[in-house]
């Protein structure tokens, strides 16, 4: 009988030991999962790639997470990603050099903001904003970080996700009026240098397309459905849908509210169905977990077993995710800023 793809992947870390280091981001497929050495969110991520000493670290994410692991990764480590096309839609709504003519433009009209870019963004744009003394931030610690940004007194611009930027302000109590969602059309030929000036938090208008799914309608519905149900969402939906839910949090923070809900809770979750399915999973009998409605991220479904098998069986001809020195400085300055800052 031929192996199965997860067997012959079995052996191949089994011959690599400690040598080979598999991380994966929650939203991975099942398959894929079973064979992370590490599965976390972002910041778990991130954090947990500068104390690694494999010689080859394979990232099952999207192709920001695994850059970033490149830029945290010591010299001579490797970083592999099996999916090298899996493009996070938002990260891909902030184009870097969009993003600095835009800041210029605000420069030139007055106002130097700093920059706080969401970590679902390109090591360039992370680049550009630490460059300018910025830092980047994840949905786990956006509150710490935004508030550090607002102390330096210069103004921020957060980008790209203006959902996480709002509910962040929303929860540090900044005003609706002292927020203003850029007009970046026509390469920031439409941007109403005015507001720019004025505004305390200046938003990119970007979005991930898989939690703008969830409305506050759905909440609503779920709660006729299943009254007393207790609904926890991302904070990437629309601030109508987390004002609309019991609680908003990371990827980290929906994991340990399901954890620490009482036996015979009834959650209804929003976020990435690959996720809420497995907690669906490992409380079965226990809680009763349900998606807010099906939404899946199709970036993070191309990591397959398929295509991790291809990469470990050509591990050492294989290409790692490369960060040239001119990005990476700058880059790794911004989050560095954040690692310590929310450290
Ligand atoms: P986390 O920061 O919660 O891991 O989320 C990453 C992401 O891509 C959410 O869509
Ligand atoms: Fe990007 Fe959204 Fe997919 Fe997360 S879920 S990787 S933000 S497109």
């Amino acid at each position: 009988m031929n192996p199965s793809l997860a067997e012959r992947i079995t052996a191949i870390r089994r011959s690599r030991g400690e040598s080979l280091a598999i991380l994966a981001h929650h939203y991975q497929r099942d398959a894929v999962v079973a064979h992370a050495d590490i599965l976390g969110d972002s910041l778990e991520l991130s954090r947990k790639v500068a104390g690694l000493t494999a010689r080859d670290i394979v990232f099952c994410g999207v192709f920001f997470m695994a850059e970033t692991a490149a830029m945290l990764a010591k010299e001579g480590q490797r970083v592999l990603i099996p999916a090298p096309d899996a493009a996070c839609v938002m990260s891909e709504m902030a184009p870097a050099s969009l993003v600095a003519t835009v800041l210029d433009r605000i420069s030139a009209a007055g106002r130097d903001v700093l920059p706080l870019t969401y970590v679902n963004s390109s090591a360039a744009v992370k680049a550009v904003v630490g460059a300018r003394g910025g830092s980047v931030c994840t949905s786990a610690n956006a509150g710490k970080m935004l508030r550090w940004a607002l102390d330096q007194g210069r103004g921020v611009l957060f980008l790209p996700d203006k959902m996480l930027g709002q509910n962040t302000c929303d929860t540090l109590g900044v005003a609706p009026e002292r927020r203003h969602i850029l007009d970046i059309r026509g390469g920031g030929a439409q941007l109403d240098l005015r507001a720019a000036r004025e505004a305390e938090v200046l938003l990119w208008p970007g979005q991930c397309v898989i939690h703008s799914r969830f409305k506050a309608r759905d909440i609503a519905a779920a709660r006729k459905a299943h009254p007393g149900v207790k609904v926890v969402v991302h904070p990437e939906c629309a601030p109508e849908t987390v004002r609309a839910a019991d609680a908003a949090g990371s990827t980290s923070f929906i994991i340990k509210y399901v954890a620490e809900a009482p036996r015979g809770a009834e959650i209804v979750i929003g976020t990435e169905i690959n996720l809420v399915s497995r907690l669906a999973r490992r409380y079965q009998g226990e809680k009763n977990i349900r998606p807010l409605c099906v939404s899946s991220c199709s970036n993070m479904a191309k990591g397959t077993e398929e295509n991790l098998l291809a990469l470990l069986e050509g591990l050492d001809a294989a290409a790692p995710v490369t960060v040239s020195d001119a990005v990476r400085v700058p880059a790794t300055a911004a989050v560095a800023r954040m690692l310590e800052v929310s450290a």
